[in-house]
């Protein structure tokens, strides 16, 4: 709470109340204002003694006799003795029980002013925690409340101390009712309100599903309602009572919540690379919560295939329509890459057997003059070229996919072909990018080459196509070509002196040239040889 609002606060306080008890020291009392206008319309008070009857049965005689009880009566008379007019005298009574009011009321706003200012030091000031700012908004109305009401009786009392207020409110029948309907629904909310309180089911920035009508992020929790922000940034506000009749379902802001996608494939794919490829593909989207594995399992054996669901947990709830999307746009991607299908409906005849096609695979011999672009594999011969082109793969990634992470075992290399990538590290716990490779380029060859863990993490910058090479079928082209040994180990000692420049490298380094040539020629399983 800032000082100055503090300030602000006790200055009007202190300045309105002073002005009010001012105001009420200068009205003059009713006895001096009563006496003035009696002088002013020349006229006086007469107290006279009238008989009053009343008609007590008398039950020894069984006959009514009348019994006299006398009652002081008062009377506005002006001073010859004549009667008073009717005009002053509603005159004096009107301006009378106008001081009354006016009284009533200062006295009224000076409470509110005080009970105003002691609501702000208590809630505002003295509890400042934001948990309770919900409780305390529900307390706060009721005590202002009930004092204001306590304050009128008073008040009201002690201007008008013939009248009794308080049979006004226990005896009548007809005034209950009518406060009662009245309130019927103010009073619903109020009590359904304090049950929410009480109960606590939920609390501001949790995010809450109403009858399956209404979804969004709690605003405010009051005595009246509960205030959410829908998804379409929309206010819902529905009140306490109907609150008390709904089903609502809780995901609490500070609980980690999962949240279920659905897909399907073909009978054809193993359920086990499925399940393994779609699984690494959730776990690196953005606010998937690294604390649970993302469990992806077989729903249904469906009559158009086999049906999935994805069940991942949210670092963000409020997220989950935007990691939803992301989900299911990396399923997309996976299955691209897999070469995995989507079930269609079975009525759905395939009588054409079409090769295998995917939106981004491209002829044989494109892919052999992707190979024969990268320098270091010139001395290869077209052959060579040919039998890495049919026994590599060309993979799609998403913007924003890892395709090589740090620490991971890789037993391939990638040659980019369309798009662009970026080699990352991780600094004092921040990502610090390294380089980026373009069509044409090759990484992953550190870990393909040394058989160590991967050295960094290369990510795709925009939708990227790779080829994949492994090293099953790089293993006997490098045996026929022991100069790729050489070349492919400066590369990388090229770029392990990069690393090592951001002293960030994992891959342990023999130190010079020699040592990564030993390294590759003993992971290849290869002698000293030359290409005859
Ligand atoms: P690998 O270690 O298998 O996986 C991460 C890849 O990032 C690595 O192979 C290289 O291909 C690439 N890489 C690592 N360091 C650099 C660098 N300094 N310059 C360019 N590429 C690099």
């Amino acid at each position: 709470m800032e000082v100055s609002e503090l300030r602000k606060k006790t200055v009007f306080f202190l300045l309105s109340t002073t002005i009010i008890t001012l105001v009420l020291l200068i009205i003059p009392s009713d006895v001096t204002i009563e006496k003035y206008l009696m002088d002013y319309f020349d006229l006086t008070v007469v107290k006279t003694v009238k008989p009053d009857e009343k008609t007590v049965n008398n039950s020894n005689t069984n006959s009514n006799t009348a019994v006299t009880e006398a009652t002081p009566q008062i009377k506005i008379v002006k001073n010859d003795g004549s009667m008073a007019s009717q005009f002053s005298e509603t005159l004096i009574f009107l301006l009378i029980n106008l001081i009354h009011i006016f009284k009533i009321i200062l006295g009224m706003a000076m409470v509110v002013i005080a009970v105003r200012y002691i609501n702000f030091l208590i809630f505002n000031v003295v509890i400042r925690s934001a948990a309770q700012n919900e409780i305390a908004s529900l307390v706060r109305t009721i005590m202002s409340v009930i004092v204001c009401i306590v304050a009128f009786f008073i008040i009201f009392q002690s201007q008008y101390p013939s009248v009794q207020l308080a049979p006004l409110f226990t005896g009548s029948t007809i005034l209950g009712i009518v406060v009662g309907l009245a309130l019927q629904d103010t009073l619903g909310n109020l009590f359904a309100g304090i049950a929410l309180q009480a109960d606590q089911p939920f609390q501001v920035g949790d995010v809450i599903l109403i009858q399956t009508r209404f979804t969004g992020v709690v605003e405010s929790v009051s005595w009246r309602g509960v205030k959410i922000r829908t998804f379409q940034n929309k206010i819902v506000v529905i009140s306490n009572a109907v609150l008390g009749r709904e089903f609502i379902e809780v995901a609490p802001r500070d609980n980690l919540n999962a949240r279920l996608v659905f897909f399907n494939t073909l009978y054809a794919h193993s359920p086990a690379k499925t399940a393994h490829v779609i699984r690494e593909a959730v776990r690196q989207c953005d606010n998937v919560s690294a604390k649970m594995r993302p469990v992806v399992r077989i729903r249904n054996l469906g009559a158009d295939g086999i049906d999935w669901e994805i069940k991942y947990w949210l670092d963000d709830y409020k997220k989950f329509n935007d990691t939803d999307a992301l989900i299911r746009e990396r399923v997309w991607y996976t299955f691209q890459r897999e070469h995995l299908e989507f079930a269609y409906p079975t009525r759905t005849l395939h009588i054409e057997t079409k090769p295998q096609e995917t939106a981004f695979i491209e002829p044989d011999s494109e892919i052999s003059d992707l190979i024969s672009g990268v320098p270091l594999f010139d001395p290869l011969s077209d052959e060579e070229i040919e039998k890495i082109a049919q026994t590599s793969q060309l993979r799609v990634f998403a913007p924003k996919e890892k395709i090589v992470r740090r620490g991971q075992k890789g037993n391939s290399m990638f040659i980019v072909n369309r798009g662009t990538v970026t080699v990352q590290i991780r600094e004092n716990n921040k990502v610090k990018p390294i380089r980026t490779l373009k069509a044409g380029e090759f990484f992953g060859e550190m870990a393909l080459f040394t058989g160590e863990p991967r050295s960094a993490t290369v990510v795709a910058d925009e939708e990227t196509e790779v080829l994949e090479i492994k090293h099953h079928c790089l293993k006997p082209i490098i045996e026929n070509n022991p100069e790729l040994v050489e070349s492919f180990g400066q590369i990388i000692e090229k770029r392990r002196a990069g690393l090592d420049e951001l002293h960030d490298s994992i891959a342990p380094n023999e130190g010079d040239t020699a040592g990564v040539f030993n390294q590759i020629r003993k992971f290849f399983g290869l002698r000293n040889k030359t290409k005859e």
